[in-house]
Parts: C-alpha cells; sequence; structure tokens
C-alpha cells in the first residue's frame, strides 16, 4: 500500500478575542486570509486530501475556501470541543486514511513551506509515531508547553492551564502544528478524555498518551520561532502583518527594488515585482498586481489587481484593475478603475478618473477629465476637463476617438459618438454627433459681448469703476497712436457710459 499524506486545518474555533463577525481565519493578512496562509504553507506537501474543520461561521469559511482551495474538502465540526474532538471529526468523514496526517491550526499564518516540509521529512524519516513544531519563545503566555524527560525526550505536551508552576517556567512551546502516523493518531484519538481544566478533547494528548503505548514521539524545533506565531487578537494581527511586510519587502530588495520607506511600504505577497522597480513612501500593492523592470510606483499610491509596464511611473493615484503600458506616467492624483488598458508612454495626469477605458500610445489626458467606456487611438491629446459622458441614467454606452486628435478643453461627448483620425473639437464643445476624420466640430453658442452693461446695469460698483479707468485708458493710448497717424480720427472709441463708437469698431469687426 502506498503511503499517503493528508492535511486537516482546524478552522472551527470562534476567535473571541477578535471581536469580530468574520471569523479568525477569515481575517486577512497581506493578499491572503489566516487560513489562506496555512494552507499556502502546506500546499507544497502535495497531499492527497485536504481537509478543513469548520465550525463557526461554517458557511463564510467553506465559501471561502471554494473560493482559494477548491482541492479542499470543508469536514463540519457541529461543536468544538477541543482540537482533539476536531481532528477525529475530519478523520471520520473520510475514508480511512493511511501514511502521514499533517496536523495545522488555522491562525498561524507565517509559517513556511520550508518549516512545514521540514517537520514532515523529519517526521517520516525518523519512523516516530508523532512530531510536533516547537519554538523557543521569550513570552509563552497563553501556549502548551513541551515537557521533556530529563535525558530531552519529549514526554508530553501540558496546556499552561494544566500546567504546574514548574512547567509554566518551560519557554519551548507547542506551534500547534504536527505530523502523526495515521493509524497510530486514530488508535489515540479514541482514548482522549476531556479530563483537564477547559473540559475539551485536546490534540495534545496524544503525544502523551503514545509515550504510555510505548511509541516513539519527537520534536521539531523551528528555525525561526516567529513562523510559530499565532493569532488571538487584532493587536497580534497587527504584529504578525508587521513581520510579514518585513519579510516580504526584505525578499523585494534582495531581489534588486528598491523600497525608500520600508516602514510605509505593504506589499501582498501575491505581488510581483522586477528588478529596479523603486516603490517610493506610503504604496500599497495589492492582489495580483505586478510591476515591470525600471518602474517607480509612489509615494502614496495604492494598486490593486494592476499591471505596470516597465519604467512607467504611477506617482500619488489609486489603481484598481487596470494595464498601464511601458513608460506610461500616471498621476499626481489619478484614479485608474477596471477595464483601463493605457499602452505604452500614454499620459493620465492630475485629477483624471478613467474606467473600461483603452487608450493608445503617446495619447495624452493631462489635467481633470472622466473618461469612462472609451476607445481612444494613439498620439491624440484629450483637453483639460473633459467628460466622456458614458451613461444616460439607464445604458453605457461607448466613445470612439481616432487617432492624432486634439479634443478642445472641456468638451463633452455624449456616448455613443465617434471622432475620427486627425479630427479637432472646438473648446467647450458638447458633442453629441460624429466628427469625421479630419473636421473640426464646434457645438456651442456663438460669443456675443453687450458693451458697457456694467456701467449700465451695475453702476457704482467697484467692477464698473475699474472698466472705466480700463476703457479711458484704453481710448487714452488710441488717441495718442492716432495723433502719430495722418489719417487718425480723434474722437473717443467710447462713450460716457462704455458703449464703443459705432463707427469706428465696426471697422474693426472680426468674423471667423
Ligand atoms: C493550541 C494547543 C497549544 C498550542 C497552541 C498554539 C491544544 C489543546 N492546544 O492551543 O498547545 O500551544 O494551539 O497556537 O491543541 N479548533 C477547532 N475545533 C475546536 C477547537 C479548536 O477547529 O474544537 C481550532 C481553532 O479554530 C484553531 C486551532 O484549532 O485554529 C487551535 O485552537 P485554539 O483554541 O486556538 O487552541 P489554543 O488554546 O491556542
Ligand atoms: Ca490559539
Amino acid at each position: 500500500m502506498t503511503q499517503t499524506r493528508t492535511v486537516i486545518v482546524l478552522a472551527a474555533g470562534e476567535g473571541k478575542r477578535m471581536k469580530s463577525a468574520l471569523p479568525k481565519v477569515l481575517h486577512p493578512l497581506l493578499g491572503r486570509t489566516l487560513l489562506g496562509h496555512v494552507l499556502a504553507a502546506a500546499a507544497p506537501l502535495r497531499p492527497d486530501r485536504t481537509l478543513v474543520v469548520v465550525g463557526h461561521g461554517a458557511d463564510q469559511v467553506t465559501a471561502h475556501l471554494a473560493e482559494i482551495a477548491p482541492e479542499a474538502t470543508p469536514v463540519v465540526q457541529p461543536q468544538q470541543r477541543g482540537t482533539g474532538n476536531a481532528v477525529r471529526v475530519a478523520l471520520d468523514a473520510v475514508p480511512e486514511v493511511d501514511g502521514t496526517v499533517v496536523v495545522l491550526n488555522g491562525d498561524v499564518p507565517l509559517l513556511r513551506p520550508e518549516t512545514v516540509a521540514a517537520l514532515v521529512e523529519t517526521h517520516e524519516s525518523s519512523g516516530a509515531a508523532a512530531t510536533v513544531l516547537t519554538a523557543e519563545v521569550a513570552n509563552p503566555t497563553g501556549l502548551g508547553r513541551i515537557v521533556r524527560t530529563p535525558d530531552g525526550m519529549l514526554e508530553r505536551i501540558v496546556e499552561e492551564r494544566d500546567a504546574s508552576p514548574e512547567e509554566r517556567q518551560i519557554r519551548e512551546i507547542n506551534a500547534g502544528i504536527y505530523a502523526f502516523d495515521a493509524a497510530q493518531l486514530r488508535a489515540m484519538l479514541g482514548k482522549l478524555t476531556t479530563d483537564n481544566d477547559q473540559g475539551e478533547e485536546y490534540l495534545t494528548d496524544v503525544f502523551g498518551l503514545l509515550v504510555a503505548d510505548g511509541q516513539t514521539i519527537a520534536a521539531h524545533p523551528a528555525a525561526d520561532p516567529t513562523e510559530t506565531l499565532g493569532c488571538n487578537d487584532r493587536v497580534e494581527l497587527a504584529g504578525l502583518r508587521r513581520r510579514l511586510r518585513d519579510r516580504i519587502n526584505e525578499r523585494w530588495m534582495r531581489a534588486g527594488v528598491t523600497i525608500t520607506d520600508p516602514e510605509t511600504t505593504w506589499i501582498d505577497v501575491t505581488v510581483t515585482l522586477a528588478q529596479d522597480v523603486v516603490i517610493d513612501p506610503n504604496t500599497q500593492l495589492k492582489g495580483a498586481t505586478t510591476v515591470a523592470e525600471g518602474a517607480t510606483i509612489g509615494p502614496d499610491t495604492t494598486l490593486i489587481d494592476t499591471a505596470v509596464g516597465e519604467k512607467a511611473t504611477v506617482l500619488r493615484s489609486h489603481v484598481v484593475g487596470a494595464e498601464i503600458g511601458p513608460e506610461a506616467t500616471i498621476g499626481p492624483y489619478a484614479y485608474l478603475r477596471p477595464g483601463t488598458r493605457l499602452a505604452r508612454q500614454v499620459k493620465i495626469g492630475t485629477f483624471v478618473e478613467t474606467k473600461n477605458a483603452e487608450i493608445g500610445t503617446g495619447t495624452k489626458v493631462p489635467h481633470l477629465s472622466y473618461v469612462g467606456d472609451a476607445t481612444i487611438g494613439e498620439h491624440t491629446n484629450i483637453g483639460a476637463a473633459t467628460v466622456f459622458v458614458n451613461y444616460d441614467g439607464v445604458h453605457k454606452h461607448r466613445t470612439v476617438i481616432g487617432s492624432y486628435a486634439r479634443t478642445g478643453a472641456d468638451n463633452m461627448f455624449v456616448a455613443p459618438v465617434t471622432i475620427g483620425d486627425g479630427a479637432y473639437t472646438a473648446a467647450g464643445s458638447v458633442i453629441v454627433k460624429d466628427v469625421p476624420p479630419g473636421a473640426l466640430g464646434v457645438a456651442r453658442g456663438q460669443q456675443r459681448n453687450i458693451e458697457g452693461w456694467v456701467a449700465r446695469r451695475r453702476p457704482g460698483t467697484d467692477s464698473a469703476a475699474a472698466a472705466e479707468r480700463a476703457l479711458r485708458a484704453a481710448d487714452a493710448r488710441a488717441a495718442e497712436s492716432a495723433s502719430d497717424t495722418e489719417a487718425a480720427q480723434s474722437e473717443p472709441m467710447h462713450d460716457e457710459t462704455g458703449r464703443p463708437n459705432d463707427r469706428l469698431v465696426a471697422r474693426d469687426t472680426h468674423i471667423a
């Protein structure tokens, strides 16, 4: 019979001290839930079967499992009668297993895959009936202690609340990660009692029972004790987050990434960075984000599920589900939303929001604009303060703008609408009809100036006085230059109300 490996993750507990509606193991920590981290640490074992014991918030945990680890089987533990009971319930739910059973607490997210692998390797090569991962810690409060015989052999594991004062002095603790021989485990689970301070079936009692039965048990000390830290409340969660942040940042710095301020840089475990990426302070990189060589991100930037191309820069911006092309420049203060796809050397400037927008090479949207549901060609310039009016209150519509177009400032593109290659639009236009290639689209009222309006309708105001001064000065200059010319008129350009001298003005009227 071939030896198999079964992984059991214990995740039925409530995590009371988290004081949360969310089950403890579903709390997020830099890109994965606590449970997700534990499953990731066990995944390289290539288990034949992964069982996750669920209880508190079972529906939520089961739904999460379906998403992140569909190969894992949730097993409901109806009542949380202890870690031993949890393992028993898990094994009862499946056909008899042989080989090695690896049990992991669901709240030990810093655990490295190498550490789990080393524990299993020690266990399988030593032929022990059970092997426990241990750690020497400065403060063992609340944890199970490793009791050894005078000659250093593992004797049993005792919970703090059941321990003698001497045992409480022990600083070697049970990390809550174990490897068992399946048959031995099953035999001892049946013998567990609830004869302890909590009235629970303790998985840890399996070790003492095995010794009494004459079996060999072993302890495997963790190389890095911080990996075994559990999470019981949100203060501990924050501590774990800082440690994981440091570990992730250190890894990227050693791989050739510059992180200007590692303490304010938070990178999910799921993110990928290339060499010579620079990350400036206060930056969060989340989810499936990838950043290519030589790109600069930050300061004050959040990227979620975003791909950034080589040598692009993203400055003080918030980006979700976007593709940013090589050498593109984003921000400061841009908001790129899902479906944004920017080609090479695109510029998205200050206070610009994009969504479902495909923008071609070298095109610029420099200022104060909303680009939603749009396709824009190459080397086009979108004027400041442009709005792609994509929503009619019921449906979303698309705007298509060609290449080498120059659209004026303060345009509204009322979708669906198409602007051809090389077309222009006039500033302030509300574009509701297609503009053919090379045409100028103008859609705005003609300006007319009502001369003298302020003097007549706002007499005595500062504005009227300022206007009068300006007009007199203009008249004086006109008179001066007129006296230089023979054909000059000596009559003033304006009358005393500021109304223009019609005869003179007619001559200057300019119609485009
Ligand atoms: C357990 C160990 C302790 C060890 C510590 C490491 C026991 C008896 N004690 O203590 O020696 O130092 O972990 O963190 O095992 N769970 C279930 N069903 C239950 C009870 C618990 O699924 O009925 C799950 C919890 O969700 C949790 C894990 O098992 O993920 C550990 O349970 P917890 O109550 O936190 O055990 P500790 O008291 O911390
Ligand atoms: Ca615990």
